[in-house]
């Protein structure tokens, strides 16, 4: 599959994708965040749509331009985007949660900025919402597919995630190499193989996930 020759094979699919960083404010001016350029996320919007699909894209922080998709929606912390996917999930086909969502976030958000002045500074953290875990568990869920980026057991530390968030397809990927890069090294790990997929464009992986997703969706 190219990206000169496109089948549509995925025509007639809804499809909603999370992409880039979120960002937990602690002030006006100030959050925690984390390295996700939504690169890997913007290129399955972009292949999705090339494939046919209608693609809901909500994106949190990034350091590329979103592409062009049917509806798409900025969400900036780990609440927001829990919420915009909860507002969006209905009739959708296929969830495919490429976002790096922030873990915890603070306890308070200053309304004013915050001054210096001892010379530690502890900061409490709540934990967020799973959003993807949270998904797979609806009653009729849409077909779940989750990103693990990981800096070291990659496979391992992916399968565990896949069957801990109960969905039937986990991407495994290194995280150190794979964030901002125009690149990707991945591992489909889905109910029934695990499927490594060469190096390549983020473009190109895409391409290849959503066929092998295709396949699962519609098996012949
Ligand atoms: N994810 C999500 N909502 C969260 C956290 C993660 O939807 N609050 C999704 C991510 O988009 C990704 C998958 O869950 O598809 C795995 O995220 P990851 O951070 O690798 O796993 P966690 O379950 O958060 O575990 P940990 O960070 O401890 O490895
Ligand atoms: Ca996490």
């Amino acid at each position: 599959l190219t990206r000169f020759f496109t089948p549509k094979l995925l025509a007639g699919k809804n499809i909603l994708i999370t992409a880039g960083a979120t960002m937990e404010m602690l002030d006006p001016v100030r959050g925690i965040t984390n390295l996700s350029s939504g690169k890997m996320g913007f290129a399955l919007a972009q292949a999705a749509t090339r494939m046919g699909a209608t693609v809901t894209l909500v994106y949190g922080h990034h350091q590329v331009t979103p592409p062009e998709v049917s509806q798409a929606c900025f969400a900036g912390s780990a609440g927001e985007m829990y919420q915009t996917v909860m507002q969006h999930i209905a009739n959708q086909d296929v969830f495919i949660a490429v976002a790096a969502v922030a873990d915890y976030r603070p306890q308070q958000i200053s309304e004013q900025k915050l001054k210096k002045s001892e010379s530690t500074l502890t900061l409490a953290l709540i934990k967020n919402k799973d959003i993807l875990a949270d998904i797979a568990s609806l009653p009729n869920p849409p077909y779940c597919v989750g990103f693990a980026a990981e800096s070291e057991q990659i496979l391992e530390h992916a399968r565990q995630k896949r069957l801990a968030k109960r969905i039937p397809m986990i991407v495994a990927n290194h995280a150190n190499s794979a964030m901002g890069s125009d690149h990707n090294t991945v591992t489909i790990i889905d109910d029934q193989a695990e499927t490594p997929l060469q190096a390549d464009e983020k473009i190109n992986i895409a391409f290849e996930i959503l066929c092998h997703l295709h396949a699962r969706l519609d098996p012949h």
